[in-house]
């Protein structure tokens, strides 16, 4: 093991509070990592240029921390949410492309005739006539594959739902939360028995009101990638032959995580189904399902990674009963070892977790996840770079570095 490794979270502690880019918060995600986490083993571990990977990239924290560090992020998901989010993080279009495809969105709406009466009545509950029709309109004419219309899509995602505050509606539901939908019966006895109305909020104002307060880029920025991918299934072969310097990565833990399920509302507008989602994605309770599935996401990532760099796997400690399980040790224990991999040391880190999230899954009554693990890893042995700490100035698309 390396000397002071475990004296490493003081780096990234030292980060000022809500430190981060404003696109990190486009929308939310479960299970999600701080960006300063990220930022510190970006710019301790790699140059710009290099190539960093994420192959569960979620929201595409680790892909955009690269983008503003002049790095190339690539990141992969099996859940096609995570990679619309990871695409709008890397692929940035200009603030001017944004505003004038709105524009353009605004004025096609305006002369169409519209009709929301192919939408399913637990969607429709949510919002009202108006917001309901503008959005079934550009739910059918915005394509993701191009990147401007992704970026839009991602900004809408991130308001289909949201708490209301003071200063009035944040998002274009009713009032729920900003995280996870609560199933759709639930939501329409709750609407009910509150006599809950949806506000009146035209979707176009407070998408422009949105963007207006990002930090967008004056050119559009394209700094590396975003496909759908099971990260047990071989790697594309160009990603091989690019060979990341970093894969920095927090595979799903030891936890029955229902991404589909809780994001009905968002899969809705993105033409997914929860069911079909939650079929993609790793959610076992069985340690032993859980150390197959890690044994060949870890062989896959050493074809993948460059001969002299890093892999970082962040693993939770877990609940089993009445005891908390170090799943990191067990990874390492279980697969990693026996795979060769050289293990610079196990940095136990406590992160804030979001208790209010937490108390949904029922075998975790109310108990965030207490410490996390940072596996940091190297195909062979060698040395780590000295650690400079990083600057917490705040980050820009104007001063990426190149
Ligand atoms: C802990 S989350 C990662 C969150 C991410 N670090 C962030 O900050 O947003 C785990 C991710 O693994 C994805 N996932 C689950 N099973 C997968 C699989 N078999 N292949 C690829 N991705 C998978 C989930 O969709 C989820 O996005």
């Amino acid at each position: 093991m390396d000397a002071g490794i475990q004296d490493l979270p003081e780096f990234w502690r030292a980060a000022p509070r809500r430190w981060g880019h404003s696109l990190h918060s486009l929308c939310s995600y479960f299970a999600m990592f701080p960006p300063q986490l990220a930022h510190f083993f970006i710019d301790w571990l790699t140059q710009p240029g290099d190539a960093v990977y994420d192959p569960f990239a979620g929201r595409g924290t680790v892909c955009l921390e690269a983008a503003l560090q002049g790095r190339l992020g690539y990141g992969s998901d099996a859940n096609p949410m995570a990679v619309v989010l990871t695409q709008a993080k890397i692929h940035v279009p200009s603030r001017r492309a944004l505003f004038a495809r709105l524009s353009k969105l605004e004025s096609g709406y305006a002369s169409s005739t519209v009709s929301a009466n192919d939408v399913p009545d637990t969607i429709a509950m949510l919002y009202s006539e108006q917001t309901l029709k503008q959005l079934n309109w550009l739910r059918n004419e915005l394509d993701r594959a191009r990147d401007v219309d992704c970026f839009l899509i991602a900004t809408i995602l991130g308001m289909l739902h949201a708490n209301h505050n003071k200063s009035g509606p944040q998002g274009f539901s009713i009032s729920m939360p900003n995280t996870f939908a609560m199933a759709p019966g639930y939501v329409a006895r709750y609407i009910d028995e509150h006599r809950l109305q949806a506000p009146e909020v035209d979707v176009f104002a407070m998408l422009r009101t949105r963007l207006a307060r990002l930090d967008l880029p004056a050119v559009k920025l394209e700094a590396g990638r975003s496909w759908a991918h099971d990260a047990t299934a071989s790697p594309p072969p160009w990603l091989i032959r690019r060979r990341p310097k970093l894969i920095f990565t927090s595979p799903p833990y030891l936890q029955v995580i229902k991404y589909g399920k809780y994001n009905w509302v968002r899969l809705w507008f993105l033409g997914e189904t929860s069911a079909a989602v939650d079929q993609k994605l790793m959610a076992s309770a069985s340690l032993q399902r859980y150390i197959e599935f890690m044994t060949s996401v870890s062989a896959n990532l050493r074809r993948i990674v460059a001969e002299d760099g890093y892999a970082c796997l962040v693993i939770g400690d877990v609940r089993r009963g009445d005891e908390d399980l170090n799943l990191a040790q067990a990874v390492w224990d279980g697969v990693l070892r026996e795979q060769g991999w050289y293990l610079h040391g196990i940095i136990a880190d406590e992160i804030p977790q979001d208790r209010k999230v937490s108390r949904i899954w029922k075998h975790n009554s109310g108990r965030a996840t207490k410490v996390d693990r940072m596996l940091l890893l190297s195909p062979n042995e060698q040395r780590l770079p000295d650690v400079v700490p990083p600057s917490w100035g705040r980050s820009t698309f104007a001063d990426i570095r190149k």
